[in-house]
């Protein structure tokens, strides 16, 4: 009777939609974990880089046996790294070889607003354009770019289109460390290789891909004979990352908008919404062991109780028998941003329909309009925000063109102080929580703020802020 699976060729005739792929099978696992390639600089002088970003489809060979199109920078997934220094000034020809419209935004960078991609600013299919900029000083830290053309940036950025942006200090504390670097994103396919297209859910609850790609590998390997710095990208459209190495703890020294003053050591995970960065630091062990970097799963501000069964390797990591590097107990100054001359309150909400399939996603009770500006400020006045989360769950909140400073989450009525000042241009609001930020803008011009779940940013939950010459 048994012999009755032999008959299973019939099933090729058949014309069943492709099924959403098991994130065990056939995409190949444990390589060594790859370099991202550095996007070329073509210029001659010091202190320019020239380089070109092309978005096109390309074919690549992801799973066992099939071909898949993603959308890809210079036919890179993820695209190739921007490595620059503070002070540089940095050309990039963006040519938009897609079907649709597309702009480069240069995410958490002090960009001047005509020059950060936003969606009023498209380049047309088969178009290109010159962005062009030039970092200042104390801008060094760990960014990244990506589309952000209105209606069709989620599906951009979830088709392959992302890429990392280091900005370098001068005078850099860590500098005598060997660097590596971890651009997670993840990615959906199907069993015929291709990428689908968003779902009604994956509108609600933000799209997640059920491979966690490395620099675009599945649980690629990583050995680590030095104390070495990590810079890590959480480059997904919507998934969490609570970052583990097992059986150790880590220590952190930067996020977004560049290093901590002081190392922050003995951290049992590093939580990582949608778009943000950190940086850690890691060493040898004293007898050498095999671990793994992981993510445990997170929901709507809860970890989930079979949180142990459920983790995701992203990589597996071998610590050799060796020596730390003791680090630097002092690693830069972030300068305060002064007192706050003003308090203002940005409210995030949903609404989920009631069963009409509308669901919105608002702030302030009110869904983005390219048109409407929503807030008015004034250039180099020193702001509190507090974002306020009335929804039912997690947003990640970001601001375009600065870097803002946590100063407190509330919640229930608790207040709990920032303990320290870091630079941060993403931050986690759970559901019924208040976070105050303090952020002064330093371009007159238009800006961006959203959630960076990208399904949330597109229905609805995006507002404009307009920054105005001080008179
Ligand atoms: Cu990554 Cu509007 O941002
Ligand atoms: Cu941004
Ligand atoms: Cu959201």
């Amino acid at each position: 009777a048994g012999h009755g699976a032999k008959a299973a060729p019939a099933t090729a005739h058949t014309t069943a939609q492709p099924v959403s792929l098991a994130a065990s099978t056939r995409m190949p696992a444990g390589a060594t974990l790859r370099e991202l390639p550095r996007l070329h600089n073509h210029a001659t002088r010091a202190g320019l880089f020239q380089g070109e970003l092309v978005a096109a489809p390309v074919r690549m060979s992801l799973i066992d046996g099939e071909s898949t199109e993603v959308w890809a920078f210079n036919g890179s997934l993820p695209g190739p790294v921007i490595d620059v220094h503070e002070g540089d000034t940095v050309e990039i020809r963006f040519v938009n070889r897609l079907s649709q419209p597309s702009t480069l935004h240069w995410h958490g960078l002090p960009v001047p607003p005509d020059q950060d991609g936003n969606p009023h600013e498209v380049v047309a299919p088969g178009e290109s354009r010159l962005y062009r900029f030039t970092l200042p000083v104390g801008s060094a830290g760990t960014y990244w770019y990506h589309p952000h053309p209105h209606g069709h940036t989620a599906e951009q950025a979830f088709r392959g289109l992302a890429g990392a942006f280091i900005v370098r200090a001068a005078k850099d504390p860590l500098h005598a460390l060997p660097e590596r670097h971890l651009f997670i994103s993840d990615l959906r396919l199907m069993s015929d290789g291709t990428i689908p297209p968003n779902t009604a859910d994956d509108v609600m609850d933000g799209r997640e891909g059920q491979f966690v790609l490395v620099n675009g590998q599945r649980e690629p390997s990583i050995v680590v004979t030095r104390t070495e710095r990590w810079r890590i990208w959480n480059a997904c459209n919507a998934r969490y990352l609570d970052l583990m190495l097992e059986g150790t703890t880590l220590t952190q020294v930067g996020t977004d908008g560049g290093l901590f003053e002081t190392p922050q050591a003995g951290l049992n995970s590093l939580l990582l919404a949608p778009a943000e960065r950190v940086e850690i630091v890691v060493s040898p062990s004293t007898t050498a062991t095999n671990t793994k970097l992981v993510a445990r799963p997170y929901s709507r501000g809860k970890m989930a109780a079979d949180a142990e069964d459920v983790r995701i390797t992203l990589a597996g990591v071998k610590l050799a028998a060796g020596t730390a590097v003791a680090l630097p107990t002092a690693l830069r100054e972030v300068p305060a941003l002064g007192m706050a001359e003003r308090v203002r309150t940005v409210v995030l909400s949903e609404d989920m329909g009631h069963g009409t399939g509308n669901m919105r996603f608002m702030i302030d009770g009110k869904t983005f309009d390219m048109a409407r500006v929503d807030i008015d400020t004034t250039v180099g006045l020193v702001e509190h925000w507090d974002i306020r989360n009335d929804a039912d769950m997690d947003h990640p909140f970001h601001l375009h063109g600065v870097q803002f400073q946590l100063v407190s989450r509330r919640q229930d009525g608790v207040t709990e102080h920032a303990p320290f000042v870091a630079w941060k241009d993403t931050v986690n609001v759970e559901p019924g929580e208040t976070v105050r930020i303090k952020v002064a803008q330093h371009h007159v011009g238009l800006r961006m703020y959203h959630c960076h779940i990208l399904e949330h940013e597109e229905a609805g939950m995006m507002g404009q802020l307009r920054v105005n010459p001080r008179v």
